[in-house]
């Protein structure tokens, strides 16, 4: 008989809680909640566990600071580090950020060494590769989370300038996930009309604009950190598509071989996610606009990456 999945959520802070409850809420697999602190990831899933009566979910949820009960997780979901306060970009975290996901990796990788792991802390292409060369797991088993974001950005922005469902508007950003994504206008659809023709070029540059600052924005409102409910909520569509086999078509930071003219670096390329991770990255014909704004995000991926090259 088929047991429940299992997923370990490695930090307990807003975007480790978030995606405990969403997962639980679409009961994917009984959780494992880990922290360095004590008492914090014991706290909140006890929390979240007496919610099921209510939600009707039944997922079994813990917290430890010990990864000894991660043991076999199917996936792993990797959040621990610190987030931005205003003024800083998500570059400005590496130092510490890279140093934790190693640790994290090495403890994946020794109890876990089937998992599927998602990626979320910031730098994230960077924390992406650094987990890919720690654990040593193929590149289809390991991924992060950024373009599903910057696009449910990209889409919220467009459906409220145009007024209609947030369900219609198709759209994704490519690219690390800074300053220099790229929001693909050219591929952005509202309800199957291409949105050149409902916006003017001025309207969507600002929207193109606003979504590249979206992370920031929200740390200028929140100032003791950044945002969780939508970066939650992207990283559990991309455990759904892997736990359920969905074989998404999603923007995901991937492993490049050779993809868009680069190797051996993690950024954000479309890519169909299922049973077996990333399964297949899709190539797409670009202009030379697109492609010049590409490399150039790419560019300032490998510029975080040359700085960690010696710790890994
Ligand atoms: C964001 O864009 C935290 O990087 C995340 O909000």
């Amino acid at each position: 008989m088929k047991r429940r999945n299992k997923i370990t959520i490695v930090g307990s802070g807003n975007v480790g809680a978030t995606c405990a409850h969403l997962a639980a809420l679409k009961e994917l697999g009984d959780i494992v909640l880990i922290d360095v602190i004590d008492g914090i990831p014991q706290g909140k899933a006890l929390d979240l566990q007496q919610s099921a009566p209510l939600e009707g979910f039944d997922c079994n949820i813990i917290g430890t600071n010990d990864y000894e009960a991660s043991t076999e997780s199917d996936l792993v979901i990797v959040t621990a580090g610190i987030a931005r306060k205003p003024g800083m970009s998500r570059d400005d975290l590496l130092n510490t950020n890279a140093k934790i996901a190693i640790e994290v990796a090495q403890n994946i990788a020794k109890y876990s060494p089937n998992a599927y792991v998602i990626c979320v802390s910031n730098p994230v292409d960077v924390i992406t590769y650094i987990t890919y060369k720690v654990t040593g797991f193929e590149s289809n088993r390991v991924m992060g989370m950024g373009g599903v974001l910057d696009s449910t950005r990209y889409r919220t922005f467009i459906a409220l300038e145009l007024g209609i469902s947030f369900e219609d508007v198709s759209a994704f950003v490519l690219g690390g996930h800074g300053d220099d994504m790229v929001p693909l206008v050219r591929y952005t659809y509202a309800g199957g009309i291409p949105i050149e023709k409902l916006l003017s070029k001025e309207r969507i540059d600002a929207i193109v604009e606003r979504t590249r600052k979206g992370g920031a924005e929200i740390v200028s409102y929140l100032k003791t950190g950044s945002a969780y409910y939508a970066p939650a909520a992207s990283v559990i569509q991309m455990a759904e598509a892997i736990l359920k086999d969905k074989k998404r078509l999603l923007p995901v930071s991937a492993y490049l071989k050779g993809e868009y003219g680069e190797s051996d670096i993690f950024a954000g390329v479309p890519v169909i996610i299922g049973g077996n991770g990333v399964e297949k990255i899709v190539e797409i014909d670009l202009t030379e606009d697109e492609i010049t704004a590409l490399n150039n995000s790419f560019e300032s991926v490998r510029k975080v990456l040359s700085k960690v090259n010696n710790l890994i």
